[in-house]
């Protein structure tokens, strides 16, 4: 997808696409079309149901006295309630309704319409960057049945064009970081393992990033008793990743915020296996380590002013005669030990040593773990929040905030040393499930205890809301990025020196 920012002109083929608020109120645009083409658009709303609802359409084909193929009407409801979100999901509907149409361009003519409180270029930047969004596609591995979908080029209209390109111009740095992370969890296991997950990394290297990987010899000589346990049935060698973005050296705060990903490239669930329907899902349990690494593309690659660190446990968690059993006791980087009760719960295995390792090598303010830690998250909070788990009242309402403003939603679930008590073990520090009550909490309390005092710490249980059935306006169906435009949000409106 190509969105380009340029003058108003109504001599294009393609198509065009103006707005229509409730009640059928065209903007200027519209108007001018509409006489253009001798009345037709009004004609064609006046015989159709369609109002100027936000998110509707309605496509006038083949008008008559201009050059365009079609005229796409498309609702944006109340004025007043027009945000960046709203038209970042109109962008999204513009793709959808013309991806498929057989036009190659489309040209958008934005000028306000009255009682939208956002400017023109906004406004602009966020059509192209909901469009952008939602032409995602994960095609590579299909041979015969062509891409049906024909759109590459989208004209974004407007007289602010040099207010509409500076908008826009981070907007992208995302959308290729979202596109970074989905690739990743997209790619079935027998692509993406540690090593070639690593080897996906090395364009991180041109914007800048520095990275750092342990194998395995190197995870023995720590300690990293836990990550290396789950490892030991795969042929798969584990690895280890901290890729570092230091775009802020001067300021006073030097230490990094921290991100860390689960990155089990695939879970079988280990002796523990996991039953056969539906276990190709588990290709995306590294779905935590694929945000990480799409957080630190956009931030690298808009050049954010804020030091960060992201680091990734990459594993494979397979059954075979070298697989950890349940009953082992493991001893972790921190000195902890943890009974493995159940081989699938895995996760928190790979995190306890990721955290720990984390936090003593790059010493953050905050740390924010994400990973698709348990199945009882989704009987919680089905597909729509991601939960969130933290030791800190403020950097948790400031997670809250980044969610609502970015679509990528969160919903806050309790700590605390009841439910802690549930993973105590008979004969070691700890034991690595809690039965099956609370399940998302008592994985949260097992990250808790390898988190130190006085770092701020959120953990995001993504395994809802990282693979999607359904298409929504600006995230086709499949994996979904969550959490990039979330964490990049944060870091813009909280963390990055002005
Ligand atoms: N990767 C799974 C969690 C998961 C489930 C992610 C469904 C995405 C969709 C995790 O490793 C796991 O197997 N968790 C177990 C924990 C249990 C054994 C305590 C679970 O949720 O069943
Ligand atoms: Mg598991
Ligand atoms: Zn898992």
């Amino acid at each position: 997808m190509r969105v380009i920012y340029t003058k108003p002109s109504l001599t294009r083929s393609g198509a065009y696409v103006v707005f229509v608020a409730d009640g059928r109120k065209m903007s200027e645009s519209a108007d001018q079309l509409n006489s253009a083409t001798k009345g037709s658009l009004k004609r064609a709303m006046a015989s159709s149901n369609f109002e100027g609802a936000e998110g509707q359409t309605l496509e006038v084909l083949a008008p008559e006295g201009i050059l365009a193929k079609q005229i796409l009407l498309l609702g944006i409801g109340a004025p007043n309630k027009v945000d960046d979100l709203a038209v970042q999901s109109l962008g999204g509907a513009i793709y959808h309704s013309l991806a498929a149409s057989g036009l190659k361009s489309a040209s958008v003519l934005v000028d306000i319409i009255k009682g939208v409180k956002i400017s023109d270029a906004e406004f602009a930047a966020n059509i192209g960057y909901g469009c952008h969004l939602r032409s995602y596609r994960f095609n590579k591995y299909k041979t015969q049945e062509k891409d049906k979908a024909s759109l590459t080029a989208l004209a974004v209209m407007l007289n602010d064009v040099k207010g509409a390109r500076r908008k826009f111009a981070p907007l992208r740095s995302v959308v290729d970081g979202v596109f970074f992370t989905r690739d990743l969890v997209s790619e079935p296991a027998n692509v993406i393992y540690p090593i070639s997950f690593v080897a996906r990394l090395r364009s991180l290297a041109k914007l800048g990033i520095k990275t750092q990987v342990l194998d395995e010899k190197k995870m023995k000589r720590l300690g990293m008793g836990a990550l290396l346990g789950v490892a030991q049935g795969s042929a798969h060698a584990p690895r280890m990743v901290a890729m570092q973005w230091n775009g802020s050296p001067k300021t006073k705060e030097t230490r990094p915020i921290a991100f860390v990903g689960k990155g089990v490239t695939f879970d079988t669930g280990g002796i523990s296996i996991k039953p056969a329907g539906g276990m190709e899902d588990m290709k995306w349990d590294m779905g935590g380590a694929g945000v990480v690494s799409g957080v630190m593309h956009a931030l690298a690659s808009r050049k954010a002013k804020v030091n960060a660190v992201g680091i990734l446990g990459l594993v494979e968690n397979m059954p075979s005669s070298t697989a950890q059993r349940p009953g082992d006791v493991v001893k972790t980087m921190s000195g902890q030990t943890i009974e493995v009760i159940n081989t699938d719960a895995e996760g928190r295995l790979v995190l306890a040593d990721a955290l720990w390792w984390c936090q003593k090598t790059f010493k953050p303010h905050t740390v924010i773990d994400l990973a698709t830690l348990t199945g009882a998250i989704i009987v919680s909070l089905g597909y729509h929040h991601a939960g969130m788990f933290s030791n800190n009242n403020k950097l948790a309402e400031k997670l809250l905030v980044a969610g609502k403003a970015t679509g990528e939603e969160l919903w806050r679930m309790p700590l605390g040393a009841a439910y802690d008590k549930q993973v105590r073990s008979q004969i070691a520090d700890m034991k690595n499930v809690g039965g099956r009550d609370a399940g998302s909490i008592t994985a949260a309390q097992i990250l808790q205890r390898f988190i130190q005092k006085d770092v701020a710490w959120a953990h995001l249980d993504i395994a809802g809301v990282t693979w999607s059935k359904s298409d929504s306006p600006t995230v086709p169906k499949g994996g979904t990025g969550f959490g990039v435009r979330l964490l990049d949000r944060l870091v813009a409106d909280e963390y990055e020196s002005k």
